[in-house]
């Protein structure tokens, strides 16, 4: 009995997710955690352009999708472009095909005919307050549904996103790439008013897989491992030639918070998306003491006569434990 109570509580605790993504090989690292973590349900795959265009993220989805056994999950496309802006393909970073070049074997699994942002809608409203959101690309297909249907926000149970930096970008000295590719809808999801966790490259950047990381997962085999000993190869060269230690596991950190906030630390911001700075467009600007100064105009000058709060929107990922991470996901993906 003790057996069928313990799978039971699990199968019943399993946090419900939506993972949004831009696949990418950082993504297929995040998405093989996600499908391998007993306190995760992930419900449905939706695919946004980022890493590669719309159309290459949707094959990719649905090639790891197959390899995962899970055609039981649907993998629906959402936006083909950033909401204002032309997309910004990363191929240089992903690969040709932006899974690092690694040839899966033709998806057994079958496109989802639901827009991706309607099947978002559809899902929470299904089931309100249980959903967990994790984008892990630009934020256009979340955007495009708190535009289309607002009522969305309060019945999310959390959005935990990767993207941002209270630090310095990746892309240039200001923005983080998913920001960067469509600040406009990033704007929007941190304004939306839900519970919000920013995992960002303030801690991404602390998570670094390496080469011991790397023989670790080579000691064992199954078709997920062996897939990411191939993409976790090609970034650990990749991030050699850069002169790093490592690869940021930045998607697949997105999906450890949701796995296990005790991760991380996140102190609570207001954070806003600067979506006009000739050198800061894409930047998330975090309120870090929680007030703006209030000015009041004199004559020819003004005069600053108190501060007023700002209520924060989002909780910022300022630390993490790295390496506990680091095994927990090599735990999860060592055999499968
Ligand atoms: O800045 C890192 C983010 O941009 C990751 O999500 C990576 O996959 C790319 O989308
Ligand atoms: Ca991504």
């Amino acid at each position: 009995m003790a057996l069928v109570a313990a799978l039971s509580h699990s199968a019943a605790a399993a946090r419900k997710v939506i993972f949004d993504t831009d696949p990418g090989s950082d993504d297929a690292m995040a998405l093989m955690l996600a499908l391998n973590s007993p306190e995760l349900d992930v419900r449905a795959i939706t695919v946004v352009p980022g890493n590669v265009t719309a159309q290459q993220g949707l094959e990719n989805a649905l090639r790891m999708a197959s390899l995962a056994n899970r055609c039981d999950i649907p993998v629906a496309a959402g936006a083909q472009h950033p909401l204002f802006q032309k997309l910004i393909t990363a191929e240089f970073w992903h690969g040709k095909n932006g899974l690092a070049n690694v040839e899966l074997p033709p998806s057994k699994c079958k496109v989802d005919g639901r827009y991706g942002p309607d099947l978002i809608i559809q899902m929470v409203h299904a089931a309100p307050h249980e959903f967990t959101l994790v984008p892990v690309g630009p934020l256009t297909n979340i955007a495009l549904a708190v535009l289309k249907d607002p009522s969305i926000v309060p019945l999310v149970k959390e959005v935990i996103i990767m993207g941002g930096s209270i630090t310095g970008g990746n892309v240039n000295a200001a923005a983080e790439a998913n920001i960067y590719n469509d600040p406009e809808a990033a704007q929007i999801v941190f304004q939306a008013g839900w519970p919000l966790t920013m995992v960002g490259l303030d801690v991404g950047d602390k998570t670094l897989l390496s080469r011991k990381h790397l023989a670790q997962l080579g000691q064992t085999h199954g078709p997920m491992n062996d897939f990411m000993v191939q993409v976790a190869t090609y970034l650990v060269d990749l991030s050699e030639k850069f002169g790093s230690a490592g690869t940021p596991m930045y998607d697949p950190l997105a999906v450890g918070v949701a796995i296990d906030a005790t991760l991380v630390k996140a102190p609570a911001m207001h954070v806003d998306v600067e979506t006009r700075g000739e050198f800061t467009r894409g930047e998330t600007v975090a309120n870090r003491h929680g007030y703006d100064e209030r000015n009041v105009l004199h004559g020819d000058r003004y005069v600053i006569e108190g501060a007023d709060k700002v209520e924060p929107n989002a909780k910022v990922c300022t630390d993490v434990e790295a390496e506990r991470f680091l095994q927990l996901f090599i735990s999860r993906i060592r055999g499968k």
